[in-house]
């Protein structure tokens, strides 16, 4: 499918993103693993919740859609899952086939997972390995790297661990395997990644320790369900942030987001670059801050960003790359190779196609360097199948001259089904 969008004079209105993505995942497996039922709302319907879901539901989980945004989950406790009949497909998902392998090899059954081309090219053995400390028998293809993977699930011991990336799919993974161990588990982390793991497992009452970088869980502490209520995703207000700054005369708000601090790299540095963006109605509902966003039109001036701040917008870079290129000046970002491991090589894919589009782009091996500010063509760029991707080129788009024609545009679904309709009711003119 592809998408259409035209140069746009602004956007002006209020909305609200779907739910949040990471705590949505977060939501069912925690809910699973809980004692009594959790009643999750503001759920993501997107095609990565559903496949840890449908996960879930082929382990024995009973998974009730009260309708698209809300669910009842029958928890099953700490070790009540079922051995699946079949290979449990995680398709696009990254965050469900490492999350749920912890809870895996921790039970006492074979599981057999997989996904799709792009996850079957993603690092596992950033799992596997810590997993293997804890006894886990776990074996994967490309000598214990790459998708499919195999679990003879078994009992755990705790560990102490210092993860070398950090990493918030790593960090759950170990936690939830060190829940079902003999025994403490300890992680520590170079630089602080997402919490949400950490909050809703609180949330929950384990029993989970958390100072500064280093994260201990008592294995055995048990869960309660709960009801969840899940935020909008910041990671989707993002697009509609960095359009509202730099497309034509803009002013929007955007409802109820999670602030996670762990999650606001973008925002904080699109304020140090001179962006309007104010946050109202600032609240914390079961363990996660939400507040109201308001943005206006902003000029904005080029800055270099690497080190710890990375993992808090490591889902954000493709926009951000965007942003840059009308940011005075040059922008340089260091201390990423991680993006060259997600859905697709997010280093490589936003430099081509803003390349394409005109932007004066320069790729390295652990980043990129935007010098700016640069007027922008409308083109046919590609998505390479990646949601973020797609949605980044969607906003150059609404500043570029012309039309931009972004290719295999489904995609968006991954993340934020209703992207197009939520823009166009802020732009009617963009979208065609
Ligand atoms: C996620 C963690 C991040 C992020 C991904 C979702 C999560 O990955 O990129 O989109 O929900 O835990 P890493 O922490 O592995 O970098």
């Amino acid at each position: 499918m592809k998408l259409k969008i035209n140069k746009t004079s602004g956007l002006n209105g209020s909305v609200k993103v779907p739910g949040d993505k990471s705590i949505s995942h977060r939501s069912l497996m925690l809910g699973a693993m809980a004692e009594g039922k959790t009643r999750v709302t503001g759920f993501l319907p997107s095609a990565d919740c559903l496949s840890t879901l449908n996960c879930l539901s082929s382990l024995g989980v009973e998974i009730k859609r009260l309708n698209p945004i809300e669910l009842m989950i029958k928890g099953v406790g700490l070790k009540g899952f079922k051995e699946a009949c079949d290979v449990l497909n995680v398709e696009n998902s990254g965050t469900t086939m490492r999350i749920l392998s912890g809870v895996l090899a921790g039970q006492n059954f074979f599981s057999v997972l997989s996904g799709d081309d792009s996850l079957r090219k993603r690092p596992m053995k950033r799992i596997i390995e810590p997993l293997r400390l804890m006894g886990a028998d776990i074996w994967a293809r490309g000598k214990g790297t790459r998708a499919p993977i195999a679990i003879m699930g078994r009992p755990l011991k705790g560990i102490s661990y210092e993860t070398p990336i950090p990493s918030a799919q790593v960090k759950s993974c170990i936690l939830l395997a060190g829940l079902l161990a003999d025994g403490k588990t300890c992680i520590k982390e170079k630089a602080k990644s997402r919490d949400h793991t950490e909050r809703m497992l609180k949330f929950l009452g384990a029993d989970i320790e958390v100072k500064n970088n280093e994260i201990c869980i008592q294995g055995g502490s048990k869960l309660k369900g709960a009801e969840v209520r899940i935020p909008g995703d910041f990671s989707s207000a993002s697009f509609l942030l960095v359009a509202a700054l730099l497309a034509g005369d803009s002013e929007i708000t955007i409802e109820n987001v999670g602030v996670n601090p762990t999650r606001m790299g973008l925002l904080n540095i699109l304020l140090d670059m001179g962006a309007r963006v104010k946050l109202f109605n600032e609240k914390v509902l079961c363990g996660e801050p939400s507040a109201e966003i308001c943005v206006k039109s902003s000029i904005l001036k080029g800055v270099t960003i690497g080190g710890d701040i990375i993992p808090k917008i490591v889902d954000e870079l493709p926009i951000f790359a965007v942003a840059a290129t009308q940011a005075e000046g040059t922008t340089l970002v260091k201390d990423a190779k991680e993006l060259r491991f997600k859905e697709t090589d997010r280093i490589k894919a936003i430099c081509s196609e803003l390349k394409k589009m005109g932007a004066d782009i320069e790729e390295f091996e652990d980043g990129f360097a935007v010098h700016g500010p640069n007027k922008l063509k409308g083109c046919v760029c590609s998505s390479f199948g990646d949601h973020r991707m797609a949605m980044a080129l969607a906003v150059a788009g609404l500043f570029a001259e012309g039309t931009t024609i972004i290719e295999d545009s489904e995609c968006i679904d991954i993340s934020f089904p209703g992207f197009r309709d939520i823009l166009s009711s802020l732009t009617k003119e963009a979208v065609v």
